[in-house]
């Protein structure tokens, strides 16, 4: 019996205004969870929240800026104010950048490891210990395909996704024997504005490669989370993307990939990632 004053488990998406995260939090409300969805946006966070409500699930929003340090503190509090513990942890916030090192801003680049590395392990910190007193839930992290290899052109996305790979993996297995399951995702192109805004989709290399549905990335997530799996790549091009990138040695995979996210042909300049759309 849970008494009164236990908190409920709830999904926290981090994310969630948009494409993956948005569809991961619509597949955990679908089965039964609350969600608490978390972005910067608020307006989209609330459209987010009434797609939910609507459909008979239970979804709470807090606006909130991950690259700020006291980030994870203020969710954990949000949840305690609201009844609530992080039963299962959605990493699904993230962004990346094309372009040369020297020519992108450095403010930029920097906030790539505050957002997709310190706020992603910080709220591993901040949440897992509860999962492993519980037993119980774990945390899906989104890598990429990306992850599997350096990227010159992407540099700092690339090194991210390596992280979040590794950091991944290897909490998947320090955490598996007390009944908790970290899940690495990772997916190639998807059909999200994330493409556009990282200069990612003037790049030959994603040209060519299929894009991929969010909602079809989040089943794949939920079910690959859900049947304990330590890594989930979703559609045969990405597992067959991420198969050649482990075959090839690194000094092809940097010629390769280097030449294919280099060459483009539009002339517009790389976007700018600071602050709210
Ligand atoms: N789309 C792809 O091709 C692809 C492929 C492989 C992996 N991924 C990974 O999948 C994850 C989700 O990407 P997506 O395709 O869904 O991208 P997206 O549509 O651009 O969504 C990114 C989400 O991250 C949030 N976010 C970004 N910076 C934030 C910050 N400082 N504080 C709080 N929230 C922040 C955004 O919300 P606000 O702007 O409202 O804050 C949004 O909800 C990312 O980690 C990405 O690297 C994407």
């Amino acid at each position: 019996m849970t008494s009164a004053a236990e908190p409920s488990l709830a999904v926290v998406v981090l994310g969630a205004s948009r494409g993956i995260g948005r569809a991961i939090a619509r597949v955990a409300a679908r089965d039964g969870y609350p969600v608490v969805l978390v972005a910067r946006s608020a307006d989209d966070l609330a459209a987010a929240a009434a797609e939910i409500t609507a459909s008979g699930g239970k979804a709470l929003t807090m606006a909130l800026d991950l690259a700020a340090p006291e980030a994870s503190s203020r969710l954990e509090a949000f949840l305690a104010e609201s009844g609530l513990a992080c039963g299962i942890l959605v990493n699904s916030a993230g962004y990346g950048l094309r372009g040369a090192v020297t020519a992108l801003s450095a403010e930029e680049q920097l906030g790539i490891i505050d957002v997709n590395i310190r706020a992603l392990a910080d709220m591993t910190l901040r949440f897992l210990p509860g999962m492993v007193a519980r037993r119980s839930g774990g945390i899906i992290n989104l890598g990429s395909i990306a992850g599997f290899t350096p990227g010159p052109y992407m540099t700092f996305y690339y090194a991210s996704k390596n992280f979040v790979r590794s950091f991944s993996a290897a909490l998947h297995k320090e955490v598996r024997g007390f009944g908790v399951t970290v899940t690495c995702v990772a997916p190639g192109p998807v059909s999200t504005d994330f493409l556009e805004k990282s200069g990612a989709d003037r790049a030959a290399l994603f040209k060519v490669l299929p894009k991929l549905d969010a909602d079809y990335v989040a089943e794949q997530a939920w079910r690959g989370f859900k049947s304990g799996r330590r890594l989930v790549i979703p559609g045969l091009s990405s597992k067959l993307t991420a198969i050649v990138a482990r075959l090839l040695p690194t000094a092809a995979a940097l010629s390769l990939i280097g030449l294919v996210q280099r060459r483009s042909k539009d002339p517009r300049p790389y976007p700018s990632q600071t602050g709210v759309k």
